[in-house]
């Protein structure tokens, strides 16, 4: 076996330098950087690198959604309190650009079930099937919203059915502030024109939206509050659990099935006074 200088074998030498990470060749032939300084290698410089053009990305389509501002929100109330039947306030409703959320939905879901009925419910947006059929709970929340109601012997059509903001949020995002606060004359004016004799707010949103309290959903539950319409009437008002969260938390549904009973005795008390 071929020795180095040192006695150890040239095959050694190489393993040391694999072990130690020099695994490439700089050059065809090896330089003896030992002997007397010679020529050195020709190494030329890298030729200047073409600049890379900088494509900025492209600009999006400018979305017909307008900026919402307090004349906004004057005007929804305006368009709201114009309303003097249910039908006027949808037709209102559908003609309303001041707030963003309807160029980004499919429909406007203004109501389902039967105007002018004891009980509304009320939920927070609608999603992704309710968009797409213009009908508030008509996904898998809205199909076990009508199981429960069944359980206290109501179907749909026995009640009136609504959201706090008739369109979809892009993705189903929480609604902001503001687009609440544009979509508030709205369903406020459509409760006072339903006049329920009782509302259950489906989830927190909701609850707050028609208490004006702020704790989370799982205090206001169960307990009754009073909804005050502009035009002075006082209707009792329920908080309970969103369908949606009982379908991803089905252990809470028995809170749901106390709120659902305490509803029924109160509409049967209200049948006993007629
Ligand atoms: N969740 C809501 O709050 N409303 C609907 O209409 C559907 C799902």
């Amino acid at each position: 076996m071929t020795q180095t200088s040192s006695g150890s074998s040239y095959e050694d030498l190489l393993l040391f330098y694999r072990y130690a990470g020099v695994d490439t060749a700089l050059f065809d032939t090896p330089v003896n950087h030992f002997a007397t300084p010679g020529p050195t290698p020709d190494i030329k410089p890298a030729p200047p690198q073409k600049p890379v053009p900088h494509n900025p990305p492209p600009q999006r389509p400018a979305v017909a959604a307008p900026i919402p501002n307090d004349a906004q929100v004057d005007a929804a109330r305006g368009a709201a309190r114009n309303a003097q039947t249910l039908e006027e306030l949808r037709a209102q409703l559908q003609a309303f650009d001041g707030c963003p959320l309807k160029f980004t939905a499919k429909n406007t879901c203004f109501a389902d079930g039967t105007p002018g009925s004891d009980l509304m419910l009320i939920g927070e947006a609608p999603g992704r099937d309710e968009d797409l059929q213009g009908l508030p709970f008509v996904g898998r929340s809205g199909q076990l919203l009508n199981r429960m109601l069944a359980a206290i012997g109501l179907e749909r059509q026995q009640v009136y059915i609504a959201n706090t903001i008739p369109w979809r949020p892009p993705g189903n995002r929480t609604p902001t502030p503001l687009e609440t606060e544009l979509c508030r004359p709205f369903i406020d004016r459509q409760i006072e024109l339903a006049q329920p004799k009782m509302l259950m707010a489906l989830g927190g949103p909701a609850a707050k939206s028609l208490t004006g309290a702020r704790e989370g959903i799982l205090r206001l539950r169960g307990k009754w509050y009073v909804y005050h319409t502009a035009n002075g009437m006082e209707i009792p008002v329920l908080p309970t659990l969103h369908p949606a969260y009982l379908l991803r938390t089905p252990s809470q549904k028995k809170f749901a099935w106390q709120d659902f009973l305490a509803v029924k005795m109160r509409l049967k008390d209200l049948q006993t006074q007629d």
